[in-house]
């Protein structure tokens, strides 16, 4: 029997959706969601340029920032927190993007699902960091899925890992310079002690609650 990884996030439901959400969800968030089953993500907008997954968007506004700021690309994101869907989806409306398809659920479902090299770029902002060692299991960045992420990668294409937990960039780091299919590409310490220069703020940074500044670690597929 194939054994279920670890949960990697905490609550999957918050406060009760407003009606004015749930009636928002119900009606925009079956144009929005990705297929079931294996599907090709170029397929669902034939003209974007690239495709790019945010994975864990939290409240969405990194990922609709991105995607009002590019509109050419077709940008997926997969969050299991509902509160948090809903509140994408009132971006994706605020902002009358037509680029952003959302998954509801767990990223290693939603990757697994997905084509060899059919991503060109994936953001993964300040995940759960699981500080305890105990829960350590609990991460999203171990090697299994890294390997699934370079699967997923075109070559050429880049993954953005940011965190402010000192324990988890250096966990993180570790993993990914082990694995064959990822380049570093930073060259100084500036380069994963600023942000880059598209990056945009997201919420969970903003409250600054890990234990140094924020680090962003840019890989490259090779
Ligand atoms: C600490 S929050 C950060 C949210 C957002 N990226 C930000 O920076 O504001 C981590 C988010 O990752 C989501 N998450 C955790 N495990 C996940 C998984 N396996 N697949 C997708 N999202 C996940 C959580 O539900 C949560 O919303």
């Amino acid at each position: 029997m194939h054994d279920r990884p670890p949960r990697t996030y905490g609550r999957v439901k918050g406060r009760t959706l407003t009606a004015a959400s749930a009636a928002r969800v119900a009606a925009l968030l079956p144009r929005l969601a990705t297929p079931p089953g294996r599907f090709d993500p170029r397929a669902l907008k034939p003209d974007a340029t690239e495709v790019w997954l945010e994975i864990g968007f939290g409240g969405g506004e990194h990922l609709a920032g991105q995607a009002e700021r590019r509109p050419e690309c077709l940008i997926l994101g997969v969050e299991p927190f509902v509160n948090g869907v809903a509140s994408l989806v009132r971006h994706v409306e605020a902002l009358a993007l037509t680029n952003v398809r959302v998954c509801q659920g767990d990223a290693r479902d939603l990757v697994a699902r997905l084509p060899d090299a059919s991503l060109d770029r994936v953001f993964i902002l300040f995940p759960d960091p699981w500080p305890k060692a105990r829960h350590h299991k609990r991460r999203l960045m171990h090697t299994s899925f890294i390997a699934e992420l370079a699967r997923v990668m075109r070559p050429g294409g880049r993954l953005r890992f940011a965190t402010d937990w000192r324990d988890y960039a250096g966990w993180t780091l570790e993993r990914l310079l082990k694995s064959p299919a990822w380049s570093w590409t930073a060259a100084r310490a500036a380069d994963w002690r600023m942000a880059p220069a598209d990056h945009l703020r997201t919420r969970y940074e903003a409250k600054a609650l890990g234990d140094t500044p924020p680090v962003f670690l840019e890989f490259v597929r090779r």
